[in-house]
């Protein structure tokens, strides 16, 4: 049966849940200064998706994306280890394309992990290509894969 999803903006209240569920899909946990930051820059899309059925409603993902003139960048996109492979990841990234295409954006960046192969296949059947390759641009070593969409 279809899980029902929802998504939308955050505001400097779900700086909190943002942190905390940053903190559970990377090592690295964002802070919730730096998530209320943000939330609150005009220059920057929050969005927090949550699929029904989840404790009280709970947000289960995130993704927040920098604008500037006509391009984009996700700065990091993330579900809830116990909620993947349900669609939510698609459908956070599917609503901020939406959102960006009809504020004039034209070409979304996304950078990932070579080797994230839930992330790579994700951006791909939305279209992304792999334009370049960050050599050892992760701490532990890792190269990037820089992937670019036309919105
Ligand atoms: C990448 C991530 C956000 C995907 O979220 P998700 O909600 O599980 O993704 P979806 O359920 O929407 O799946 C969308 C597509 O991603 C791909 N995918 C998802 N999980 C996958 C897995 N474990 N292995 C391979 N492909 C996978 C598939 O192509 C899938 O489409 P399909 O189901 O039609 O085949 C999630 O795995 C995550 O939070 N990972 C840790 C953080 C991260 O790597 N973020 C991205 C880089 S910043």
């Amino acid at each position: 049966m279809p899980v029902a999803l929802s998504v939308r903006q955050a505001g400097p209240f779900d700086a909190g849940v943002l942190a905390s569920l940053h903190g559970e899909c990377f090592a690295r946990a964002w802070d919730e200064v730096a998530m209320a930051q943000f939330a609150a820059s005009p220059e920057v899309l929050c969005l927090i998706g949550s699929i029904a059925g989840g404790a009280g409603g709970a947000p289960d993902g995130f993704l927040i994306v920098r604008k500037a003139g006509d391009e984009a960048e996700i700065l990091t996109l993330g579900v809830a280890p116990s909620r993947r492979n349900m669609g939510l990841g698609r459908a956070l990234l599917q609503t901020a394309t939406a959102l960006l295409r009809a504020g004039g954006t034209k070409r979304l960046f996304l950078e990932v992990e070579a080797g994230n192969e839930a992330a790579l296949r994700l951006y791909r059947s939305l279209g992304g290509e792999a334009v370049g390759l960050r050599t050892g641009y992760y701490e532990h070593g890792a190269d990037a894969a820089i992937f670019s969409l036309a919105l």
